[in-house]
């Protein structure tokens, strides 16, 4: 039998960490909660819950086209990579690659610590010729490859739109670090949504089901749980909606009345209607994100798109 080989590297974000951010977050006005503490053990169960929605084109979108180029990605890029993919999360998409890449190594990175230790297990126990190393991080803050993992030229993989989740300044400064990671002549292959009409996107970000509202109320029961705060959910509510000037979705949590509520022994006072800003989904032509990535360290060597034009796939490469 062939054992399956898994590596886990724990730099799990501590308690602290959750509550100086979302502390800053409630002091400061507009109120905001950085996304990344969305995904705590239920967060990134209903995420996965997300990517199978009716409303969100986004996932199959994307596996689409994954699945129509996987060849001509594997051709590329060529086997016995290091195969680095931030936000991992439930190691979905990758499956697609893994059988033409032939990776010397995988390595997912996930803040969320029990969700990517059973994925990555998966995949370790599903390929029995790929050494995975899962490292749980924070990779808005540290994004290295365990010590453990092989040498090989280095591939990151950032699907789903997750770039959109930083606004185009940070989107660079996290493309800048890729690019280090990875080094010069190394690849990025990155999931990008376009830009469309409003009615598509207001809908993938407030589904009928009210998955997405789920989503995002979860953030607070997460804090009341874990930072000892006092938020009821039935005071809150989910509104999302494309601003087309920012070229971005806003999520929000907007406080159905004025209420207190305290965190971690403090105060914070909302009037009715005043929302905590939980997320940004950012948009791009594929022009638009070109010229991010240029600015980035990378060049586009293709793009493709699914045939209505809804989302783009970067393979990019490092210059510097
Ligand atoms: N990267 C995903 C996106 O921007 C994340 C996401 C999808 C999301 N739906 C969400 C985040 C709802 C928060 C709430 O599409």
């Amino acid at each position: 039998m062939i054992e399956a080989t898994l590596e886990f590297h724990d730099l799990h974000p501590t308690p602290a960490d959750l509550r100086a951010d979302v502390l800053a977050g409630l002091r400061r006005r507009p109120r905001a909660i950085p996304p990344k503490f969305f995904y705590d053990a239920a967060g990134s169960k209903l995420f996965d819950a997300i990517t199978e929605l009716p409303e969100y084109y986004l996932t199959r979108t994307e596996v689409g086209v994954l699945r129509e180029h996987a060849a001509e990605i594997a051709e590329r890029v060529g086997t016995g990579s290091l195969l680095v993919e931030p936000g991992g999360g439930s190691c979905a998409k990758v499956r697609i690659l893994l059988e033409g890449l032939r990776p010397c190594a995988y390595v997912p990175m996930d803040i969320s610590r029990e969700h990517l230790w059973v994925a990555a297990g998966e995949v370790a126990a599903e390929y029995p010729w790929l050494e995975v190393h899962a490292a749980c991080t924070d990779f808005t803050r540290v994004m290295e490859v365990p010590p453990t993992a092989p040498e090989g030229p280095r591939v990151a993989f950032f699907p789903g739109s997750s770039i959109g989740n930083f606004g185009p300044e940070a989107a660079v400064d996290f493309m800048a670090a890729v690019a280090e990671l990875v080094g010069k002549g190394g690849f990025l292959l990155i999931g990008v949504d376009l830009k469309k009409a409003k009615a598509m996107l207001n809908a993938a970000y407030d589904d009928a089901q009210g998955v997405t509202a789920a989503f995002n109320l979860n953030l607070l029961t997460r804090i009341n749980r874990e930072l000892g705060a006092d938020f009821q959910s039935r005071l809150w509510a989910h509104k999302a909606g494309y601003d087309e000037a920012h070229g971005r979705v806003e999520m929000h949590l907007v406080s159905l009345a004025r209420q207190t509520v305290t965190v971690a022994g403090e105060g914070f006072q909302f009037a009715a209607g005043e929302t905590i800003h939980t997320e940004n989904s950012y948009k791009y032509t594929v022009a638009e994100f070109s010229t991010l990535a240029a600015r980035a360290g990378f060049t586009a060597e293709v793009v493709w798109t699914d045939s209505e034009q809804r989302f783009s796939v970067h393979l990019l490469r490092a210059t510097v």
